[in-house]
């Protein structure tokens, strides 16, 4: 789908690849500049330069979420090279299996990355949203920020803190004109899960514990991104969209 986001900017995190990269992509072919940005600086230029082959406006920004100064510069950026900004994805996040988040800083980091950023992230681009009157904002949660893993609690807790966050952000600002949603995907097909999708078993696993049989593409996520920004949407708000192929419902 294609919206008509000509003349309208958007910020995207954690855009050098994966669902990040395909929601920067799919800003870019509908007509929005785009301000990528992302810890990994070489992949990100890559996103920018993908949507310039395509025909479409971006720039790449270096911006740890994590970093609120960053995050306030990222913002920053947007006005001064774009003169404004109407749509935000934030979708930067860390997922680390292996690690052991019942332990401090384990478990600090999933929060600092995956939820104070998000915090970071709205702050900033709600101050600029206000000032133009109005914007939309899609955070990125995930099912298990619907449902608990024991292995993972640092994880689950900053996904289902970022779904709290969209519904107060939502609240606070519906009188604004200010959208604020999340989507929450089931397994993507990303590099955050390659260890698992390119390990036969592991995908056939977590394939048969998806009742439409597959893993989602990360167009699927960016396709619903750009729905929650457009129009099209225009009385949703405080939102976690459930994108997992059937994998809650059961
Ligand atoms: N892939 C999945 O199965 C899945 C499922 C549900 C939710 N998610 C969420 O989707 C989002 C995107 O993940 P993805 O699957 O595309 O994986 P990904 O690893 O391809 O993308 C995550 C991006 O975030 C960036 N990033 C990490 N730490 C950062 C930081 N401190 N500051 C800025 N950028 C940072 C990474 O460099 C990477 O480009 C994440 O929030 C993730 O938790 C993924």
């Amino acid at each position: 789908m294609i919206y008509p986001f000509e003349g309208k900017v958007a910020v995207v995190t954690g855009a050098s690849g994966g669902i990040g990269r395909a929601s920067a992509l799919a800003f870019g072919r509908s007509g929005a500049s785009v301000l990528v940005s992302d810890v990994q600086d070489e992949k990100g230029q890559e996103t920018v330069d993908l949507i310039i082959n395509a025909g479409g406006t971006a720039h790449f920004q270096h911006c740890d979420v994590s970093d609120e100064a960053q995050v306030d510069d990222l913002v920053a950026t947007a006005i001064s090279r774009f003169g404004t900004l109407d749509f935000a994805h934030n979708n930067a996040g860390i997922n680390r299996p292996g690690s052991d988040e019942w332990t401090t800083p384990d478990w600090a980091l999933s929060i600092n990355v995956n939820l104070n950023s998000v915090m970071y992230c709205m702050r900033a681009q709600i101050s600029a949203m206000l000032a133009k009157g109005g914007g939309a904002i899609v955070n990125t949660a995930s099912v298990n920020g619907l449902v608990g893993n024991p292995s993972q609690p640092g994880y689950v807790s900053s996904k289902h803190g970022v779904i709290g966050l969209t519904r107060s952000a939502a609240l606070r600002y519906a009188k604004e004109n200010i959208r604020v949603n999340a989507v929450c995907p089931g397994v993507v097909d990303t590099p955050m899960v390659k260890d698992i999708a390119t390990v036969p078993q592991y995908r056939a696993a977590i394939e048969a514990m998806t009742p439409m049989g597959r893993m989602a593409q990360p167009e699927e996520i960016a396709s619903a991104v750009l729905w929650l920004c457009s129009n099209q949407s225009s009385f949703v708000t405080g939102h976690p969209l459930v994108i997992d192929g059937g994998a809650t419902a059961i």
